[in-house]
Parts: C-alpha cells; sequence; structure tokens
C-alpha cells in the first residue's frame, strides 16, 4: 500500500510524529511524507522532525504564510499535483490546519481515500478557521479516527458513517509518553535559570481569534501584571510576537519582571518546562491535552474549547481573556491543596498511548482503502434516521445483530438517564436505551415488525 501522510505545522508533525513510525512498520506499506511548509522556520518545524525522530519530509511543497484563502487553496494546489505523480491508495492529515483542510479537499476530488486523524472536535466557533477545517475535513474522509468518546459521538450526530469511524485516543499522549524519557525538570530550571521559588505558570497563546485583537491582548498582559507573586515563562509564537509588536505592546511586556519571554522552543524543552510548571495556561489545542495528560491544572484563554474533557475531569476552566477571570482562576487552580492529587488518580480522556497502534492496526486491517469510496446503494434513495426505546424483548442484541435483524445501523445510544454512549459492533442494547438509527427507507418495514412501534 501506498500512503501520503500530510503535515504542514509545530503540532501536526509532534503528533504524527507516533504514527508515522507504526504506519512505516507495517509489512508492504510504502509512506510518502509531505510537509506542506505552512510553518518554516527551524524552530517551528525542522527542530520536531529532529527530536521525535522523523525522517526529513521526501517532499516539502514550500507553501509558506499568507491569508487563509490564499494559504488553502495552494496547499490544495500543491498537494494535489503530488497525489497524481505519487498515485497513492490513501492520504492521511491529523488535526484542524489549513495544511489539512487544503489535503482534505484535493484528495478526495481527486477521489483518493482521505484519512483524517483526531476527528470530532467541535467548537461551534466559525470565527476560528480551525472549526471550518476540522468540519469540512471529518466529512469529507473515508476513515475517521476520533480521539475521544465525545468527538466520536459529535461525528455521529453530524451522520458521519459509523462503519468508517473508530475511537483511537489523541497520538499526543504516545508523543508525550516517548518523549517524556528523555525529560527532566531539574535540567530544565537550570537550562532556564528558574529557581522554582516562586510557583511557576507556563503560558502560549497564538489563535488567530485571540492575537488579532488588541483588547484580548492587553486583557492578558494584564493579569500578569497583576499575578506579580507568580513566575510565568511564554515561548512565544511567532504570530503573537508579530501581533505584540503591531499593537505596540512589546515593551509593556519586556517591562514585566515576572514574566520570563522565550522564543518558540523545542519538544523537549517545552515539556521539559511543562512538568516543571505547577499550571498552565493556554489557548494552544495540544497544550491543554498536554497539561492533562502530564496532571497539571489548565487554565484555557479561550471562550470555549473543543475540548470539553478537561474541564468535565475538573482540570482546569475556560477564562477567556478577561484579566480578573484569568487572576480568580489562576489562583483557584494553583492553590488547591488536594488537586494534583486527585487529578493524578483520573483517567487521561485523551487515550494510554496507543493511539498510533490503533490506527495502524484499523488501516491495516482495512487494506483495500479504496473500497471505502464505494458508493452507497440506497433503494430508497438516501438513508432516513428514527430513534426508538429497546424493549425487554429486545434484550440479547448488539449493534451488528441490530443490523443483521432489519438492515439498520445504530448512529447513538443513550442510557436510560440520557446519557451517551459509546458503542462499538459488540455493544448489547439494554433494555430502555434510546437508540438512534441510520438506514435505507426499503427496510422500514423489517424496522417495524423488530422494533413494534
Ligand atoms: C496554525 C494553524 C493553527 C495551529 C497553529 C500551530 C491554521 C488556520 N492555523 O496557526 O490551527 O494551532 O498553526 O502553531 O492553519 N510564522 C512564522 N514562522 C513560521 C510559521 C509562521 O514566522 O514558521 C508567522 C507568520 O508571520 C505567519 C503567522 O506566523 O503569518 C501565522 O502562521 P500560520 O501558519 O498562518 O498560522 P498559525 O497562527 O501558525
Ligand atoms: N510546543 C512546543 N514548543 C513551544 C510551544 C508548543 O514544542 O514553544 C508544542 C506543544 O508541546 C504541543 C504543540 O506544540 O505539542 C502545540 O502546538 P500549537 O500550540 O502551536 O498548536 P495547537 O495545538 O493549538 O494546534
Amino acid at each position: 500500500m501506498r500512503l501520503i501522510i500530510s503535515v504542514g505545522t509545530r503540532p501536526e508533525i509532534i503528533k504524527m510524529a507516533p504514527l508515522y513510525e507504526a504506519l512505516s512498520k507495517l509489512n508492504e506499506m510504502e509512506l510518502l511524507l509531505v510537509h506542506t511548509g505552512q510553518h518554516y522556520d527551524w524552530e517551528m518545524s525542522g527542530i520536531f522532525f529532529k527530536e521525535l525522530g522523523v525522517e526529513e519530509p521526501h517532499v516539502n511543497l514550500n507553501i509558506g504564510s499568507d491569508d487563509q484563502v490564499s494559504q488553502t487553496s495552494a496547499v490544495m494546489k500543491e498537494i494535489g499535483k503530488i497525489i497524481e505523480s505519487y498515485e497513492p491508495d490513501g492520504v492521511i492529515a491529523l488535526g484542524d490546519t489549513n495544511s489539512v483542510l487544503g489535503t482534505a479537499i484535493a484528495a478526495s476530488k481527486m477521489e483518493v481515500p482521505f484519512i483524517h486523524v483526531e476527528s470530532g472536535l467541535r467548537s461551534y466557533d466559525f470565527s476560528m478557521p480551525e472549526e471550518i477545517n476540522r468540519r469540512i475535513s471529518d466529512h469529507l474522509a473515508s476513515l475517521n479516527f476520533a480521539p475521544t468518546s465525545r468527538a466520536f459521538s459529535n461525528l455521529m450526530e453530524e451522520g458521519i458513517s459509523p462503519k468508517a469511524t473508530f475511537l483511537s485516543g489523541n497520538t499526543i499522549v504516545d508523543s508525550v509518553t516517548k518523549v517524556l524519557r528523555k525529560v527532566s525538570a531539574k535540567r530544565t530550571l537550570e537550562k532556564f535559570d528558574l529557581d522554582g521559588a516562586q510557583p511557576l505558570v507556563t503560558l502560549t497563546l497564538h489563535r488567530k481569534e485571540n492575537t488579532e485583537y488588541e483588547h484580548k491582548l492587553i486583557g492578558v498582559l494584564k493579569a500578569l501584571e497583576e499575578l506579580d507573586d507568580i513566575t510565568f515563562v511564554w515561548p512565544i509564537h511567532p504570530r503573537t510576537q508579530k501581533a505584540l509588536k503591531t499593537f505596540d505592546l512589546w515593551n509593556k511586556l519586556k517591562s514585566l519582571k515576572n514574566v520570563r519571554i522565550l522564543e518558540p522552543l523545542g519538544y523537549l524543552d517545552f515539556l521539559g518546562l511543562l512538568i516543571s510548571s505547577d499550571l498552565i495556561m493556554t489557548d494552544s489545542g495540544g497544550v491543554q491535552e498536554e497539561a492533562v495528560t502530564l496532571k497539571r491544572p489548565c487554565i484555557i484563554l479561550r471562550e470555549n474549547t473543543e475540548r470539553p474533557e478537561i474541564i468535565e475531569m475538573g482540570f482546569g476552566e475556560i477564562a477567556g481573556t478577561n484579566p480578573a477571570a484569568i487572576v480568580s482562576l489562576v489562583r483557584k487552580y494553583l492553590y488547591q491543596a488536594d488537586l494534583i492529587e486527585r487529578l493524578k488518580r483520573a483517567p487521561n480522556p485523551f487515550g494510554d498511548g496507543n493511539a498510533s497502534k490503533i490506527i495502524a492496526s484499523v488501516i491495516e486491517r482495512i487494506w483495500d482503502l479504496r473500497s471505502l469510496r464505494k458508493p452507497p446503494t440506497f433503494k430508497g434513495g438516501s438513508p432516513h434516521y428514527l430513534a426508538f426505546r429497546v424493549e425487554e424483548s429486545m434484550r440479547g442484541y448488539t449493534v451488528a445483530s441490530l443490523r443483521e435483524a432489519c438492515g439498520y445501523d445504530v448512529v447513538s445510544i443513550y442510557d436510560a438517564s440520557g446519557r451517551s454512549i459509546h458503542f462499538d459492533e459488540g455493544t448489547p442494547l439494554l433494555p430502555n436505551y434510546i437508540v438512534r438509527v441510520r438506514g435505507d427507507p426499503v427496510n422500514y418495514g423489517r424496522f417495524r415488525k423488530f422494533v413494534k412501534i
């Protein structure tokens, strides 16, 4: 099998590294690693290939920085040429950047199966380019890998085929687990000349919906100024450096004695900083996941998150960029005596470090990826959705045997108290569950006999 693996930015390289390794171990697998070039500085790109042990990309499309539309369409056009010449059996991308969307559209338009990793995240905030990118990419994919059961059920609610959707966990946990062995908090503190006398908070900020607004950046700086008994270490993303300078806030930031400004860090140094921190403050997706994985509380500098598991599990809260909210949440989470102990005991909602192996094994099992693109046949034209309550008489049926009995696919299951249940083929349909199904209307007669509505 020949697969194109497309990456373009810092988080994609970090999260794809363990999957690239797992896929390259499969027999008769040939991989073409394509870098779109969306990120290009050494500290935003090259360093991660080196530190995570991934070979240099076979192709670099050198897309570079541009506005949203031009960047996305450049990826589409350039990767389209590579797809045409390489003739892969499938194209994989991970996450929600413009590189991912360009890749997803090009592959789908060229009738090559697109595989989307980290599917199903939803913020419902269309001011984020990422929300647009992930929604379209999920719907174009022939195969989706959801990192959490929440993400899986988002996909089901939107009508994405349950047969081509798998719960895998997030590959970030695989990357953290692998790299953490090489990292030491003591060495990091020494390297950055931090004495650990005050509480330490790692801060990152780069979202378009934050950096484009002067008042939001001012809000964050005000909070940092007020929290002067805490040391903040801030490796600043190039987008944010540029914005702070444009809004004439750079000198103000530099004047804050409790803030250590750094250039973007490599992965070893950054993980070293995270494990040395008492708390993490961020608007980054990957850093939110790492905070949970490393059992650190996390204050989210956004108005929403597509990773609600963090809040559900008590790891942190949404602060936005309002200085009063940031100050009070930082103090609340920093000084909760039992919090770290509680967090240490909590299971990681993002997985157990085996996501890459799970994804590679599903791809190996399916192998004929083009079979996923076979157009469905619906004698009734297109499928319809129904819901029913499971009766006592249906005890013993599973998701798979329901399909056999009446031709309907389960798309969601809710337990008797209305909570969504993650399911697979073997999940039993228990009395009083509410089950939503999708099927060809010509099977409705069989369904009625079975469900007896
Ligand atoms: C992109 C992704 C975002 C992801 C982030 C990871 C989109 C829409 N955004 O945002 O989802 O969270 O990457 O970091 O795809 N720049 C450099 N050097 C580089 C790269 C960028 O200086 O190597 C500067 C340029 O001024 C550029 C700006 O950063 O205009 C923004 O870069 P861009 O790739 O457009 O978006 P990010 O903010 O990095
Ligand atoms: N990261 C890093 N150095 C830094 C900041 C972040 O290595 O200076 C890593 C971080 O550990 C995480 C990833 O970059 O794995 C997150 O990338 P980013 O915040 O740029 O993007 P997002 O995850 O929000 O898409």
